[in-house]
């Protein structure tokens, strides 16, 4: 499948540039105020105590910065990471031999940490709580259970699907936020942050139209930095005016919002096919043939974050300002919202 240039899923072009453009320090990591604050005080108190700090799960919508605030946290603690995820995580046996070799102190990162099997969380518990692992040796009425004690370790959790994890998993981490959409001005800082870092000559006003159609989110501003250094090295000699900035994302029909062809692709089909809604997601991803997932954690919290969208029991309804922004004719009765 080709991919969506506006996805904030990482791609595989993104790879260098997520890594070299990655804040490492708080101070460093822009935006999401609160959570900041929370942080370090968390982080100063368990520095105080000499303590490893208690586990943090990170959730919110892919590429608002979960990875990197988890590797800002262990820098912060100046402890060691060892990273993992949930699909990797096959058999009991993988996570085992990982929480043995940790040290003291290390943070053990977890990302898609709702995509890990069932019998594996398990495991985790005992470990989160108690710093144990519990090995059965043997197998029926003989088999015995022996429990091996590990080091103090901090996990770090990451996840876009926070309903995905049961309850009880999610009560033994100690801190839990949510990363939310970025601010224009705070879109501005990091698209400015990213294009000095690249050396990528930038003025304020095309910089504000770049961090504007980003969709709010770090990882698709530092995408389309590329894409536009690219086109206007091509086009314009390399030269980064307002025109070319608009003309590059005009070509990657990302609209002055943010929006791009399947975000308008989804409003549309509420409005046409389905008079405005309600129309339940599963019909909705059928009728536009995307995928339930995509539509449900990339292409929905943005528009419901916009106001383009809004959720209702009966289902998700277009809003008026879909229907302004499409060009579209709000139709005459019925229209609540
Ligand atoms: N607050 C921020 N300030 C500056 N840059 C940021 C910030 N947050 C994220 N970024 C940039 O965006 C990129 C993507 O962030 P990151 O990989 O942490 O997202 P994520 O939430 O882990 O996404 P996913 O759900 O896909 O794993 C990072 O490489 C970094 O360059
Ligand atoms: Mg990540």
């Amino acid at each position: 499948m080709e991919e969506r240039i506006i996805s904030p899923d990482l791609q595989s072009d993104d790879r260098g540039f997520d890594v070299s453009l990655r804040p490492s320090s708080l101070a460093e990591f822009i935006g999401q105020p609160k959570i900041k604050e929370n942080l370090s005080i968390f982080l100063e108190a368990a520095k105080g105590r000499e303590e490893p700090c208690e586990h943090v799960l990170l959730y919110g919508p892919p590429g608002l910065g979960k990875t990197t605030l988890a590797h800002v946290i262990a820098n912060e603690m100046g402890a060691t990471v060892r990273v993992t995820s949930g699909p990797a995580l096959e058999r009991v046996g993988d996570l085992a031999a990982i929480l043995t070799n940790l040290e003291k102190g290390d943070v053990l990162f977890i990302d898609e940490i709702h995509r890990m099997n069932k019998s594996i969380e398990e495991v985790l518990y005992p470990a989160m709580e108690d710093f144990a692992l519990d090995i059965v040796i043997g197998k029926g009425p003989t088999a015995r259970t022996l429990r091996m004690d590990l080091n103090r370790f901090t996990l770090i959790g990451a996840t876009t699907r926070m309903s995905m994890l049961s309850a009880p998993f999610r009560d033994r981490f100690g801190v839990i936020h949510h990363l939310n959409f970025y601010g224009e001005n705070e879109m501005n800082e990091i698209v400015r942050r990213s294009a000095s870092l690249l050396r990528i000559p930038l003025d304020e006003e095309p910089a504000s139209i770049l961090a504007k159609r980003s969709r709010r989110t770090p990882r698709i501003a530092n995408r389309l930095l590329r894409r536009v250094r690219d086109y206007a090295q091509v086009r314009a000699d390399g030269i980064l005016s307002p025109e070319i900035v608009h003309n590059a994302l005009n070509q990657l029909e990302i609209d002055p919002r943010g929006l791009d062809e399947s975000d308008r692709r989804a409003l549309r089909t509420i409005i046409e096919k389905f008079k405005g809604g309600p129309v339940g997601l599963t019909t909705l991803a059928a009728a536009t043939a995307e995928d339930v997932t995509t539509l449900e954690e990339v292409i929905e919290p943005f528009l419901l974050q916009e106001g383009f969208l809004e959720r209702t029991p009966r289902g998700r309804l277009a809003t008026e300002q879909a229907y302004k922004h499409l060009g579209l004719s709000l139709p005459s009765s019925n229209f609540i919202l």
